[in-house]
């Protein structure tokens, strides 16, 4: 294929505080790994590697026929390279968190279009809403406010994040293992990153309150 979608599915979802690994939790009858994989479009004709930890590799296997399963590491860009070299030789891969299950078809197509104009990295993004102040510690250790940042300058960014082949491989070349995603990584070696609109529904389930939310919002696909 010429689109690989590598989907990092292999953390442990400490912050969600569920029994099982956070990708592996069921969202109204389907696991939110299964729910990821099927929100894939059709129309990219992209092969698929999902990316699990290694006691679950049989499991995931059973649960998503047709998808390419390896193991992950013990961070998320560890994860990542294992997805990459099982990616085969496609032109452009997308690296996707199984965290957002629900992300529409429209920020797939508009990524890998971008990449496929020419773009070396494309990330989807949305506008800030909150007010955000940078804070520092005061000399009791409280927490001071120092700034307002010019919050029209921000974006909060989202997956799918899409790269050139050569670009995900240089980015992630020289990891050193704190980067929470993959553009932070291209941005370090000097790789211009793109941003397209992201969408509400590419929300990320980190938290219980994530996971009541994007509930209600399958149930009321559902019916
Ligand atoms: N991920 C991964 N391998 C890791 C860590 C994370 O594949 N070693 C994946 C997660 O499965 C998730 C995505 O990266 O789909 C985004 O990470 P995050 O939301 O932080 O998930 P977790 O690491 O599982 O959650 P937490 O940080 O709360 O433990
Ligand atoms: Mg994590």
């Amino acid at each position: 294929a010429e689109v690989c979608v590598i989907i990092p599915a292999a953390g442990s979802g400490t912050r969600l505080g569920e029994p099982v690994p956070k990708a592996f939790v069921d969202l109204d009858g389907a696991t939110i790994i299964e729910r990821c994989v099927d929100n894939i479009p059709e129309s990219l004709g992209a092969s698929i590697v999902v990316v699990v930890p290694a006691d679950l590799v049989e499991h995931a296997r059973e649960l998503l026929p047709g998808v390419a399963v390896v193991p992950g590491g013990a961070h998320r860009s560890d994860s990542v390279r294992a997805g990459i070299a099982a990616a085969g030789d496609a032109r452009i891969l997308l690296v996707h968190d199984a965290a957002r299950p629900l992300t529409p078809a429209h920020v797939f197509t508009r990524v890998v279009d971008a990449v496929a104009a020419g773009h070396p990295a494309v990330v989807p993004g949305v506008p800030v809403v909150d007010t955000l102040k940078q804070v520092a510690p005061d000399a009791s250790g409280h927490e001071l406010v120092t700034r307002t940042v010019d919050r029209e300058e921000l974006r909060a960014v989202q997956t799918p994040q899409g790269f050139t082949r050569e670009a995900l491989l240089r980015a992630h070349a020289d990891d050193s293992g704190l980067a929470t995603d993959d553009a932070g990584l291209a941005e370090r070696c000097g790789i211009p990153v793109h941003i397209v609109p992201g969408d509400p529904l590419a929300m990320k389930i980190t938290t219980p309150w994530d996971l009541r939310i994007i509930r209600d919002v399958v149930r009321e696909t559902a019916a």
